[in-house]
């Protein structure tokens, strides 16, 4: 949407992902997003919004960092009752000190000062990082002993997530993470988000393996042990190569804490439960990723963190004995890569589907084919290359042979010729 004058973006009424007790809905609030949006003036009004919740909010923070790194004038439009008769979406934006994003955005000595209560913190560096987990760590002060150690322990890991494989650049500015935080006492539940606005888990990731089906898919891939998007690079703020355990191990603690994680990035959704990881592709995208934590704290929970990891290590070991990374079952096509993007040679389809294809099939592996860049491709060299394998399938051709990132119009060459020979 082009704003060229002034623009006024109202918050809904609720603004939160809420749904039921349990399930969180993150396409509505992400459908409130226009990444699309640019003009010089823009003013995000608060007024109306009667319930929300922080977390929700803050993203608004990483939305209005990026519009305004992009040039847009900003204003924040606030009924102007004084403080103690505010209500909804601005009181809680006063209580967290985000009327001070400007500040914060341009000056990197400088945080969020809003009350102790509801922490909000920009993340930059590592001086960020370590007031983060101090201010979080005395905020969470009266649970138990072993709970605080656990806690430090999973919110150093999604700390470093981001920082590490999350952080933004808009013309020249970079643009923070965000981490909020909420305990509601009454409750004893304690709610997170650690949010950015980096290229997001599936790019990062295709760095190191094989394009991913979608987002949801990368963000699952994310979760597996030794599974990392770096490529042994000494990080700088910790100083070793990244292992590709920070998720595994987090999402494994999750599990035991009886605390539910929602990992968002693009489109992609994946809950972990207690009891199941399931994973959606939502309607509405995040432009970066979001980790989302709520823990029902509990008195009786014994929860020793020494044993849990070791638990969790050894659980991890075994799943790589066992063969459970992806890698050894898929063989993957960037055709692009392989044929140029202008593929017309029948012969090297040939030679490829001969030597390569039919053989990665015997050996029981899935074949991964990426389109990406490739615009046209003549309808007897798909042919050539994937007519036979589909015959040799039959119907399950369509679980073993997946073509991502292709134009609608090779879409439909492929799907003829997956349809022409599963007759
Ligand atoms: N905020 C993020 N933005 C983009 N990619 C991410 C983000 N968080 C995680 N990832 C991707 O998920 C991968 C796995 O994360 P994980 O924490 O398990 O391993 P790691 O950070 O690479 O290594 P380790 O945590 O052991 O140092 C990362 O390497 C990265 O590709
Ligand atoms: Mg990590």
């Amino acid at each position: 949407m082009d704003a060229s004058e002034n623009s006024i973006i109202k918050l809904p009424l609720q603004f939160g992902f809420f749904k039921g007790a349990e399930l969180s809905d993150f396409s509505n609030a992400l459908s409130w997003f226009d990444w699309t949006l640019e003009g010089d003036n823009l003013t995000i009004d608060l007024t109306e919004c009667q319930t929300a919740n922080y977390q929700t909010l803050s993203l608004i923070l990483l939305y209005i960092w990026r519009l305004s790194c992009n040039g847009s004038k900003i204003s924040i439009s606030v009924s102007g009752k004084d403080a103690l008769n505010l209500s909804g979406a601005e009181r809680m934006w006063k209580n967290m000190g985000a009327q001070g994003w400007y500040k914060v955005l341009r000056n990197q000595e400088i945080n969020f000062d809003g009350t102790y209560t509801k922490p909000l913190f920009a993340l930059r560096n590592s001086s960020d990082f370590d007031l983060i987990l101090e201010r979080i760590m005395k905020y969470t002060a009266s649970f138990r002993l072993e709970y605080i150690q656990t806690m430090r322990y999973l919110i150093s890991e999604l700390l470093y997530n981001t920082l590490e494989h999350g952080s933004a650049t808009l013309h020249g500015q970079r643009i923070p993470s965000l981490v909020q935080f909420n305990w509601y006492k009454r409750q004893n539940k304690l709610a997170f988000i650690i949010a950015d606005l980096g290229i997001g888990i599936k790019r990062h990731l295709e760095q190191s393996y094989p394009g991913f089906e979608n987002d949801s898919q990368a963000i699952l891939y994310a979760l597996r042990p030794q599974i990392t998007g770096t490529k042994s690079v000494l990080n700088p703020y910790t100083e070793k190569n990244n292992a590709g355990m920070g998720l595994y191990l987090t999402s494994n603690i999750i599990r035991n804490l009886k605390a539910n994680m929602y990992i968002i990035s693009g489109k992609g959704l994946v809950h972990i439960s207690p009891v199941d990881f399931t994973s959606k592709e939502l309607s509405s995208a995040w432009h970066g990723t979001f980790v989302y934590v709520t823990i029902q704290l509990s008195n009786e929970d014994d929860v020793n963190l020494e044993k849990l990891m070791s638990e969790f290590r050894a659980k991890a070991m075994h799943e790589l004995q066992n063969g459970n990374g992806l890698d050894e079952q898929i063989h993957y096509l960037n055709m692009r890569n392989y044929f140029g993007s202008n593929p017309v040679n029948k012969e090297s389809a040939i030679w490829y589907r001969n030597e390569k294809l039919i053989p990665a099939l015997e050996e029981g592996k899935t074949i991964r084919m990426d389109f990406s860049d490739i615009l046209t491709a003549p309808h007897s060299f798909l042919s050539a290359l994937i007519a036979t394998p589909i015959k040799k399938l039959g119907l399950e051709a369509y679980r073993r042979i997946k073509i991502i990132n292709a134009s609608p119009e090779l879409r439909e060459t492929i799907d003829y010729i997956f349809e022409e020979n599963t007759l």
